[in-house]
């Protein structure tokens, strides 16, 4: 499998945060998923800006953050500030979504747009070629641990089409349910970039857990 694998802080256990980043640190992982709800775009709350900032100091490897809030554009530079090096925002929370995307990249980040299982991937045409990362939701956002979609193959295959078509070099990320049930599957559909929670942090070996995923 060619592929990235981005292992998501969400289901690590909070009173032993700086351990998970080290075990990504360590691991085959390429990037640390940082996942931020904001109780309102999403029903549950997560983590923010200063527990971004504490563990940056542990960690090398990018910080991919996956920004499930609304208005992310008033915390652009604020994530950037707390050491986000990608910053994904989400489509259905941006009605400049061209304006956020050229924001993230003025500074200084790679922009990733995140998209729901319900919006068609088609809506992301015209702003395909100036992103660098779509972040392709496999379950509803909010928690780790649910079900894959299974129409999220279908789904790859014509985001895929609308790269090629666009000129665009965006990878391709899916996030949620990722497990070695259907990572190889979701590889060989066309996915760059594979996020894992709970098959990483919910196994009873996750060093272990992220060699055969990664
Ligand atoms: C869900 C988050 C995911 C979550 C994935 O809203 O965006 O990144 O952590 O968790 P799993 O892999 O457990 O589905
Ligand atoms: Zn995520």
């Amino acid at each position: 499998m060619a592929h990235l694998l981005a292992p998501s802080l969400l289901s690590a256990d909070f009173a032993e945060l700086r351990k998970a980043v080290e075990l990504i640190e360590g691991s085959e992982a390429a990037w640390h998923h940082i996942d931020v709800m904001d109780g309102v775009f999403v029903p549950n709350i997560s983590f923010g800006l200063p527990v971004i900032k504490s563990i940056r100091k542990h960690a090398r490897k990018p910080f991919d953050v996956h920004l499930m809030i609304v208005e992310p554009d008033r915390y652009i530079s604020a994530f950037r500030d707390a050491g986000a090096d990608h910053l994904t925002v989400h489509l259905e929370a941006c009605p400049h979504l061209h304006r956020s995307v050229q924001a993230i990249k003025a500074a200084g980040m790679k922009a990733g747009v995140a998209i729901n299982p319900h919006s068609n991937v088609s809506l992301l045409e015209d702003v395909m070629a100036d992103i660098d990362l779509v972040c392709l939701m496999s379950v509803n956002p909010g928690f780790g641990g649910q079900k894959f979609i299974e129409r999220t193959y279908a789904r790859i295959s014509a985001l895929k089409e609308l790269r090629t078509r666009s000129g665009s070099q965006a990878l391709i990320e899916i996030d949620g349910g990722v497990g070695l049930e259907n990572a190889r599957k979701l590889v060989d559909t066309g996915a760059d970039v594979l996020v894992a929670g709970n098959s990483v942090f919910g196994a009873q070996a996750p060093a272990a857990a992220i060699r055969s995923l990664a």
